[in-house]
């Protein structure tokens, strides 16, 4: 399947997005991490790509198409994938579906994380990850067993330097602006499932098995 996650910072899809990339053995791109890995490499990317992301804004959309659209060419990319943080914006889905159409395929089901805005400051500012494989902890909700580590390597965690209650305010109003409409682009050809993103972990998860498996 081509699967899009879609929701506000802090609504899960980088949590749910390795879950069911295991189970269906799909290519998984988020280009929150790509961007992320570039500008701690210092790439050129990344440099042009760091003052966007500190300020909570979006990144121009030239930038990111390209990065996807290397990343698809993978031949695991081929037969499926889960997009998270892509595409953003109208402009971004247009440039997708043009890809798409180019290899005679089209996205099928877009998941939109629904939550209330109140919840995500208290989600994002007890975020801590492990940079190199992606997990996601959260002090409260979702606690690794030594509180800065790893579980599984061992390694200390980090929290993103966006994840403050001031940056986000700019992560949001971006949502509301220019991804939203995204939502809308794809619920009028019909893709569009909703999955109650404010829910406990667990349950997330098996909504969007069971949409997945629809
Ligand atoms: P990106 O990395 O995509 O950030 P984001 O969209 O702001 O989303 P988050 O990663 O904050 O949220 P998430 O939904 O993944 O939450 P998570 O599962 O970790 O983008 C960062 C920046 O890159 C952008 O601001 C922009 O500058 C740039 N960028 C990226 N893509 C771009 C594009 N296409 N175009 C232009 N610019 C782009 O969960 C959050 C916390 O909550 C965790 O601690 C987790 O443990 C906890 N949690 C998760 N689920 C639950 C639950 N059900 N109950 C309780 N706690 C939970
Ligand atoms: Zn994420």
């Amino acid at each position: 399947k081509r699967v899009i996650l879609i929701g506000p910072p802090g609504s899960g899809k980088g949590t749910q997005s390795p879950i069911i990339k295991d189970e269906y053995c799909l290519c998984h791109l988020a280009t929150g991490d790509m961007l992320r890995a570039a500008v701690s490499a210092k790439t050129p990317l990344g440099i042009k790509a760091k003052e966007a992301m500190d300020k909570g804004e979006l990144v121009s959309d030239d930038l990111v198409v390209g990065i996807i659209d290397e990343a698809m060419k993978k031949p695991s990319c081929q037969k499926g994938f889960i997009l998270d943080g892509f595409p953003r914006t109208v402009v971004q889905a247009k440039k997708l579906d043009e890809m798409l159409a180019n290899q005679g395929t089209k996205v099928d089901m877009v998941l939109n994380f629904a939550i209330d805005d109140t919840v995500l400051e208290e989600r994002i500012t007890g975020r801590w990850i492990h940079p190199s494989s992606g997990r996601t902890y959260h002090s409260k909700f979702a606690p690794p067993k030594v509180p800065g580590v790893d579980d599984v390597t061992g390694e200390p965690l980090t929290q993103r330097k966006d994840d403050t209650a001031a940056v986000l305010k700019s992560r949001l109003e971006a949502f509301h602006r220019q991804t939203q409409p995204v939502i809308a682009y794809y619920a009028q050809k019909g893709v569009v499932k909703n999955i109650s993103a404010e829910k406990p972990p667990q349950e997330v998860t098996s909504e969007v098995q069971k949409a997945l498996s629809s």
